[in-house]
């Protein structure tokens, strides 16, 4: 990965952060644990080529306040010399040792109170985001639009945090122009003959936003993957993020014992698609076959996981307007967690 070459801070942030081992990996770049003065802190480490992607979450950080229990925390960013003239963008932020919830489901099986303190944890986040709070400690709406299990972290009292904003779009730098109009693969290269690359549409945030079939394949709505997505409106990607999240419930579900019982843990689509799928893939599969996860004919014999299958479907639904609200979701789950208690 490049870690011999020696570290040039040019702030004081990074020069007393010591990196301990590289703990994820993705198109961004690395994720490390590192120390920040003895304390443990989590490294991204953003190659050159997502620099898009690190000035959107710096940006979104730095200019919503965006502090909540189950967003994860900000602690600051900063750009990294390397000899070689090389730069490195680093943002740093609280760790936690349990990792994402993607590890923890292939590690552990859940009782009832763990599966609804996960999905209600990471919706209370996702609610948080999507808000649109007005006043002095207000916040605009904010869409993810990369919701996965490895986007949302476990924290050590079993409650999680939304990780990754890399790809999130701000509900008041919102304009017309967010939508690369893209439908089918040969209208999306007509247009990018028809428009030359200096007039493509950067918002505030100094993102290019022209694809609009940017988030994780495997979890995109069917109306990105169709590219029938009403991109002219914020709310389109909030339902699309619900979409997403349906996944997650789904995969969180699934690690969920009654009697001794669950399933293994699975990606949604696993046995639909294979690793890594192209567009086209998961077109076929959730918009032309219009296929879902399969629910396990167990979950409609616990009140608690047939509550939740009966969530998950309206959740997924091929239409975005069918689907629940963020907020819809948490009250939902709030109100399992009260019939545990009964
Ligand atoms: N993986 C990605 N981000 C992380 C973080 N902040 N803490 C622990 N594991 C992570």
């Amino acid at each position: 990965s490049g870690s011999g070459a020696p570290l040039l801070a040019q702030r004081t942030v990074s020069r007393s952060i010591q990196l301990v081992e590289v703990i994820a990996k993705g198109k961004y770049g690395y994720v490390w644990h590192g120390l920040y003065q003895e304390e443990p802190v989590a490294v991204k480490i953003f190659s050159s080529h997502a620099e898009n992607a690190w000035q959107r979450e710096c940006n979104i950080y730095n200019t919503t306040l965006l502090r909540h229990e189950n967003v994860l925390a900000f602690l600051g960013a900063d750009t990294v010399s390397r000899v070689q003239s090389c730069t490195q963008l680093w943002l740093i932020t609280r760790y936690h040792e349990l990792g994402s919830l993607y590890d923890y489901l292939n590690k552990n099986q859940l009782s009832r109170q763990q599966l609804l303190r996960l999905l209600t944890s990471a919706a209370s986040g996702l609610v948080h985001l999507h808000t649109n709070i007005v006043g002095t400690h207000g916040k605009p709406g904010i869409a993810h639009r990369d919701v996965k299990s490895k986007n949302i972290l476990v924290m050590d009292d079993g409650s999680c945090c939304i990780a990754d904003l890399g790809l999130a779009v701000v509900e008041t730098m919102f304009d017309d122009s967010n939508c690369g109009n893209n439908s089918t693969s040969q209208q999306n290269s007509k247009q990018q003959h028809q428009q030359p690359h200096q007039h493509r549409h950067r918002n505030m945030l100094g993102v290019d936003d022209y694809n609009i079939k940017v988030g994780t394949r495997r979890y995109m709505s069917p109306e990105v993957l169709d590219g029938s997505i009403d991109c002219e409106r914020f709310d389109s990607f909030k339902k699309s993020d619900v979409y997403s999240f349906a996944l997650v419930m789904w995969e969180t579900a699934r690690r969920c014992c009654v009697d001794d019982k669950c399933e293994d843990y699975e990606l949604p689509y696993n046995n639909m698609v294979p690793s890594d799928p192209t567009l086209d893939e998961m077109l076929f599969v959730v918009c032309t076959s219009g296929f879902r996860p399969a629910i396990p004919k167990r979950w409609k014999t616990d009140t608690i996981l047939k509550a939740i299958s009966s969530l998950i479907g309206e959740c997924w639904s091929y239409k975005p307007d069918g689907r629940l609200s963020m907020l819809r979701i948490k009250k939902s789950l709030i109100k399992l967690n009260q019939h545990l208690d009964d």
